[in-house]
């Protein structure tokens, strides 16, 4: 029997899809037979490169360029994102930043930029996407890319932390709110993993030792690992899924351990 792709003939839209794990969701999802919509802040060569990898997997998508953490824009992303592709089934919040501050040193345009793109933004396109599934009379899958400190303290970090604390209650409302229009609400949660957003931890030797001492499973996770939980909640074997977080972290959240 010839193997069915397990997203044949869906839409997906991944924020933040010009590197790291945006661009591997792209292409997982893309290798499963999703057209995907690859949204980033600049319609740039990177962006363009998550593209010529979605072709390479044997699919086949477009760019829409956006801050999401405008909210106008977030919903024109949605708006051109329908006129490209017809319809967008699954919707990837994975755009994120974070701020590494002392708390007492973090300025309101710091914080600004984290929560507004973080979860204001995933808020806002969220709407806009769900919106566009009421009107067609449609279900669909939002997965939200938080982080192991939608739950776990991250000290200098606090910005980024009430972000991704907001995304888990964001997604818990959101699966109950959502749940009679065939929308499921999922969040993964990665621990630490190799990509951009951790640069300055991957060239310091003695931080990522000891960062590595905490992770059970003795290595970084890759953006590969993040995409194959995706492809499961957006895809049918996922069916009965809403309001869970999946981790996706080497068992670094729950690591306790006396010596
Ligand atoms: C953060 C990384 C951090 C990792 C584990 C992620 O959410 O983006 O900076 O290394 O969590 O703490």
């Amino acid at each position: 029997m010839e193997k069915v792709a397990r997203l044949q003939g869906k839409i997906a839209l991944v924020t933040g899809a010009a590197r790291g794990i945006g661009r591997a969701v792209a292409v997982r999802l893309a290798q499963e037979g999703a057209k995907i919509v690859v949204n980033d802040l600049h319609d740039d060569d990177r962006a363009a490169q998550t593209l010529a990898d979605v072709r390479a997997a044997g699919s086949d998508g477009c760019i829409v360029a956006a801050d999401v953490s405008e909210t106008q824009a977030g919903r024109r992303l949605i708006e051109e994102a329908i006129t490209h592709m017809g319809r967008i089934d699954v919707l990837v919040n994975n755009a994120g930043v974070e701020h590494n501050a002392s708390f007492l040193d973090v300025t309101e345009e710091d914080y600004d930029r984290v929560l507004d793109i973080n979860l204001k933004g995933a808020f806002f396109v969220t709407q806009a996407f769900v919106s566009h599934l009421r009107d067609s009379q449609r279900g669909g899958r939002i997965v939200n890319i938080s982080s192991v400190h939608e739950e776990l303290p991250f000290p200098h970090f606090t910005s980024y932390c009430a972000s991704k604390g907001g995304m888990k209650m964001m997604m818990r409302n959101l699966a109950i709110e959502l749940a009679p229009l065939g929308i499921t609400v999922n969040n993964v949660a990665p621990g630490a993993i190799g990509t951009s957003i951790n640069d300055r931890l991957l060239h310091d030797p003695a931080k990522l030792t000891a960062l590595l001492g905490n992770i059970p499973l003795k290595r970084l996770g890759k953006p590969l690992d993040v995409a194959n939980a995706v492809l499961f909640l957006a895809s049918d074997e996922a069916d009965y899924v809403t309001g869970s977080t999946l981790y996706v972290d080497g068992g670094l959240l729950w690591n306790y351990a006396e010596q």
